[in-house]
């Protein structure tokens, strides 16, 4: 596990209180009244933005899920992939995907440190993954860091599929008004680890990349990267590793 920043400690904190006290709602509030609604919800949501991505699964190669959360998405990613490598930022949420999925030996977990993917071997996996995670990371250098681990770990024409908040004055207030209701029945939803915070597109440009605008070349390999809206919400940024 990497060295953390507060946002990280934060981040750690909030997540395995909400495991604790309602795992299945912090994770997808719209689907959890149901454990079969929530698991068949993962298991398509899954498959759907795999297919937004581009990206199509293969049993040889290795995924690695950011923010794996009690395991709704990583059982399927454990179906249609040869291994899983399945981080989390939560210890307790880690236990829960752990004893959700234990019959499945291609999965491994890793706790992360909120912000990167030490533990992961450079240039080790296929894929990178991740669904409603980054959006909840509560500083925009941690996401950045993200980005830039991303490009390590992936292998030499890999691919990451990797969700955030969409930078628009839309989202943003579609996103306050959700805190505020969720907030007022109760959740936690105006912590900072919850709201996280926005990525100006440049920086995110220039981490996802390797390249910044001014084309000064950042440390690490260098990616492509296409920025796919999904909703009014989502963006997907789906980043490729140069294969030279
Ligand atoms: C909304 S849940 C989504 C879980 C999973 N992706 C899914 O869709 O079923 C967010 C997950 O991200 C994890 N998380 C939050 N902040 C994180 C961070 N900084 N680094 C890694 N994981 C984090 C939480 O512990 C939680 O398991």
């Amino acid at each position: 596990m990497g060295e953390g920043s507060d946002g990280d400690a934060r981040s750690r904190a909030f997540w395995d209180r909400a495991a604790r006290e309602d795992a299945t709602w912090h994770i997808a509030n719209a689907a959890a009244t149901d454990k079969n609604d929530f698991l068949a919800a993962g298991r398509r949501e899954t498959d759907l933005f795999l297919a937004h991505a581009g990206l199509v699964p293969d049993r040889a190669q290795t995924v690695l899920e950011i923010g794996c959360g009690i395991g709704r998405m990583t059982a399927r990613l454990a179906e249609i992939y040869g291994t899983v490598v399945a981080l989390d930022v939560s210890q307790e949420m880690l236990a829960r995907a752990r004893a959700a999925l234990g019959r499945r030996d291609n999965v491994t977990y890793v706790l992360g440190s909120g912000s990167d993917l030490a533990g992961v071997e450079d240039a080790s996996v296929d894929v990178v993954f991740s669904y409603i995670v980054l959006q909840h990371v509560p500083t925009v250098a941690g996401q950045l860091r993200y980005f830039r681990e991303t490009r390590r770990v992936l292998r030499r024409g890999g691919t990451a599929a990797i969700q955030i908040r969409a930078n628009t004055p839309t989202a943003w207030g579609l996103d306050w008004g959700g805190h505020v209701v969720h907030r007022m029945r109760g959740h936690r939803t105006l912590s900072k680890a919850w709201r996280g915070a926005r990525i100006p597109r440049g920086d995110l440009l220039a981490a996802a990349s390797g390249v910044s605008a001014n084309g000064r070349t950042e440390s690490g390999p260098r990616a492509t990267v296409e920025l796919r809206p999904f909703g009014r919400r989502h963006t997907w940024v789906v980043l490729r590793r140069e294969s030279l």
